[in-house]
């Protein structure tokens, strides 16, 4: 019934229409079961399709000339996927349409007065009970009736509607992003920035529980009091060319490959400000790691380095697990957030958790201005630039180089720190040249056939081992799991058959031969075995060297991990951009 999406808004000189398609494309990221656009003539025109919004052509839409209009790409979480489905939706009396990113917590009951009130529902969406509410107090005017009708709302919501009356486009949010883009001649407001990027970097973000009024300029209200509010508008130093795919075939290669500059970027971070969050870890009474995904795997990956490198317990637990610790938490308490979108209602709600408990929340985001970055006392800017490929790379590996230096900061290391991760990008710049990716070309060509990949791995290279097995899974749809080395005597050795492919990340360390017996384990059971490792072994069917760095192996082992990913998908001709059931950002819970 609900979704978690793209919304984009446009109110512009003559080509809303367009403009709005064309953020819709530059959003399909955030959803690409559904699409839809409604554009405001003297009539609305709607436009809905199941599919996905990059196959549409712009032509059609350019000779509209409509001055209004709003998109949205949908996501489906609960409802089926279809036309009725689609966004937008439209008030009985077609005057009004919305657009919505979140779920409704009180659509039911909701739902049921309108329609004792007798409005009639066309689609299986809780989003539509937006219109109806709007329907109910036009006679306010159409800023006010949708201020009155997202007050009403309960959950993580973010909506845009129109007017064919009033000529006005209203944006609100509560939980969901909603950012504002304006220039001389267009007005925009998007559940992301690269949606109009290519039209304005000045751009206003909108807090929970604000609403912007686009007239014949934006105005800013706060939906509970209707009083106005300022807003600081900001230029954003993102540029188009980053969110563009260029020559690429998709932004899952362009994005690994970034890798070669991303980590550099990452480490460029204020030194005091480092020196001074080590110095709460080092005071905190218990931190926290928190975060999804991906980003989780970068928060376990932080408890290893904080053990290691500064001899210091930080636990990390996955976001939506998080509230079950929260007897843990007081003012003494310190929570790191990771998130490469900022917008994960998860690590949100976890963030929510600890608020409550008043304890100090740092993060590490990617998306400058997002609701994470704006709820934690301090946060840190990985810089990795727009990640658009649903599944993360490279916001990966800069958020452990931002960990990495805080570990070191806790242990009075810095410098040693920042000169670790400039020799490793000095490293990856090396490792990433062609004869090895056509290695890995060709050893995924061999692997596409495969139902299962086992890959394991010990102290560090444990969070990578399932970061790997997640890219794996994601974008190639093969079965892997990811283990620790010395759990496969303990039963996962079982599902080991002659041929079965079993990658193992085997460094330099105290944990070598460890790691390399349970590969000759699974060897000696007819695995296939791939070591990632700075050197070559006998235990290896097929090797993938890479790089001796240290700390910072985690950040080069994954990156051969994520190619493997990306060539296994391309090998069984499916899109990596855009991997079944998911969506980039998730915003509901
Ligand atoms: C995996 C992936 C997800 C995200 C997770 C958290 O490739 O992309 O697992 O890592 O949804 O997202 P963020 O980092 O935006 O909080």
């Amino acid at each position: 019934m609900s979704s978690m999406c793209g919304i984009i808004g446009v109110k512009g000189k003559s080509n809303s229409s367009q403009l709005v398609l064309k953020g819709l494309k530059r959003m399909e990221y955030r959803g690409y079961d559904s699409w839809g656009i409604a554009m405001a003539n003297r009539k609305l025109k709607v436009v809905k399709e199941v599919g996905k919004i990059s196959d549409v052509a712009i032509r059609p839409f350019i000779i509209d000339g409509s001055q209004l209009a709003i998109g949205h790409t949908r996501w489906a979480t609960h409802g089926l996927v279809t036309k009725e489905n689609a966004h937008p939706h439209l008030s009985c009396n077609g005057e009004v349409a919305i657009v919505h990113n979140g779920i409704i917590e009180n659509y039911q009951e909701l739902k049921k007065e309108l329609i004792e009130k007798g409005h009639k529902f066309r689609s299986a969406t809780d989003s539509e009970t937006i219109a109806h509410l709007i329907e109910e107090n036009l006679n306010k005017g159409f800023p006010e009736a949708v201020r009155l009708a997202f007050s009403r709302l309960q959950g993580r919501n973010a909506m845009c509607a129109i007017s064919t009356s009033s000529h006005e486009l209203v944006g609100a949010r509560n939980g969901s992003p909603l950012i504002v883009g304006l220039n001389d001649t267009d007005a925009f407001i998007a559940s992301d920035i690269p949606a109009f990027l290519e039209n304005t970097r000045n751009i206003a973000y909108l807090d929970d529980l604000e609403m912007a009024v686009f007239d014949k300029s934006v105005k800013f209200f706060d939906v509970m009091t209707g009083k106005p509010v300022q807003k600081k508008i900001e230029h954003i130093s993102w540029n188009i060319e980053q969110a563009k795919k260029g020559d690429y075939p998709h932004y899952m290669i362009k994005e690994i490959l970034e890798q070669t500059q991303s980590i550099e970027r990452a480490a460029k971070q204020d030194k005091r400000q480092l020196l001074g969050i080590a110095k709460e870890i080092r005071k905190a009474k218990g931190s926290f790691l928190v975060a999804c995904g991906t980003s989780g795997y970068a928060a376990m990956e932080a408890q290893y380095f904080f053990s290691g490198i500064a001899g210091k317990h930080l636990n990390s637990v996955v976001g939506s697990e998080f509230s079950s610790f929260r007897h843990f938490l007081t003012p003494k308490s310190l929570i790191i957030a990771i998130s490469q979108s900022g917008e994960t209602a998860d690590t949100l709600e976890a963030v929510d958790v600890a608020r409550k408990m008043k304890s100090r929340v740092i993060s590490i985001v990617n998306v400058m201005g997002s609701s994470l970055a704006r709820q934690s006392d301090h946060f840190f800017l990985t810089n990795a630039g727009p990640e658009i490929c649903v599944c993360s790379t490279k916001a990966f590996t800069s958020q452990l180089s931002v960990l990495l230096l805080l570990a070191y900061a806790s242990a009075g290391k810095l410098s040693e720190g920042i000169s670790l991760l400039q020799d490793t990008a000095d490293q990856v710049k090396l490792m990433l040249n062609d004869g090895f990716l056509a290695k890995l070309r060709k050893l995924s060509a061999s692997l596409a056939q495969k139902d299962d990949i086992y890959v394991i791995g010990r102290g560090l290279n444990y969070p990578i081992a399932l970061e790997a097995a997640l890219k794996i899974k994601e974008v190639s749809y093969i079965h892997a799991e990811g283990f620790a080395a010395g759990e496969l005597k303990h039963g996962v050795i079982a599902l080991v058959e002659k041929g079965t492919p079993c990658i193992a990340f085997v460094s330099n360390d105290e944990h070598r031969q460890a790691t390399l017996s349970g590969a000759i384990e699974m060897k000696s059971r007819g695995g296939f075995i791939i070591g990632i490792s700075p050197e070559q072994d006998e235990a290896f069917d097929a090797w993938i060297p890479v790089p001796d760095a240290g700390n910072a192996q985690p950040l080069v082992n994954v990156i051969p991990a994520q190619l493997l990913a990306y060539y296994l998908a391309v090998a069984r001709h499916l899109d990596p951009d855009k991997p079944r059931n998911l969506a980039k950002s998730v915003t509901v819970k």
